[in-house]
């Protein structure tokens, strides 16, 4: 039977007040710590990095599932595995060699995951598809939280789903960005089974614990 995770995205949360918003998502049934780390050059923004992953391991009790939205990952993978990153996932469009950097994650002793921006062709993870822990879909462009779902990516879990499914692989389907209680149904349905929320979970007007128990029932539902 699938287990379906709620993986609230810590870049939404209040960062003076982090300890207080991580035992919330905690106590709400959040599975995963999604963090989005962002470079300043493969996305516009600047968020955080291993710094901040090795505080929030000493307040998180569940896995820390870090998004690295970087050029060049490989440079950075060892520091965010010490830090205490339980999955790392890179982006196909930052790396030479996906099946590379994947095995390079592993070797960290870090589950290794793989993501792809809305414009990048799905065939571009074929080649680490059989190696992986973690496929993500991304359902924004990259780079902020609060963004609109892009409907057309359901139909790219689906195909991906049929993918694992092919290969007989048990890794994780996620899906990431504009995640709320309407869409994260669509995803579903459409094979994912890790839903990363931001804005639908720390903005939620009932505070965090509200935002992410909501949609975890709407997910086990
Ligand atoms: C987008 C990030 C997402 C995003 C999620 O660049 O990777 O994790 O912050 O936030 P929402 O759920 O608000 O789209
Ligand atoms: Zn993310």
């Amino acid at each position: 039977m699938t287990e379906y995770f709620i993986a609230p995205s810590i870049i939404a949360a209040d960062f003076a007040n982090i300890a207080a918003d991580v035992a919330a998502i905690e106590s709400a049934g959040a599975d995963w710590i999604h963090v989005d780390v962002m470079d300043g050059h493969f996305v516009p923004t600047l968020t955080v990095g291993p710094l901040f992953v090795e505080s929030l391991k000493r307040v998180a009790r569940i896995p820390l599932d870090v998004h690295l939205m970087v050029s060049e990952p490989e440079k950075h993978i060892e520091a965010f595995a010490k830090a205490g990153a339980n999955n790392l996932t890179v982006h196909v469009e930052t790396c030479l060699s996906l099946p590379a950097v994947v095995e390079k994650i592993k070797a960290l002793g870090c589950a290794a995951g793989v993501t792809l921006n809305p414009a990048t062709p799905a065939s571009s993870l074929d080649s680490a598809l059989p190696l992986v822990d973690l496929v993500l879909v991304m359902s924004v462009v990259p780079g902020y939280s609060g963004q609109k779902f892009m409907p057309e990516m359901v139909a790219r879990v689906g195909e991906i789903r049929n993918k694992l499914n092919a290969l007989r692989s048990s890794a994780r389907l996620e899906v990431d960005g504009g995640i709320n209680a309407q869409t994260l149904p669509l995803m579903k349905n459409a094979g994912a089974d890790v839903f990363v929320t931001g804005s639908a979970a720390f903005k939620n007007p009932k505070g965090a614990f509200e935002g992410v128990r909501t949609l975890k029932q709407i997910a086990l539902g």
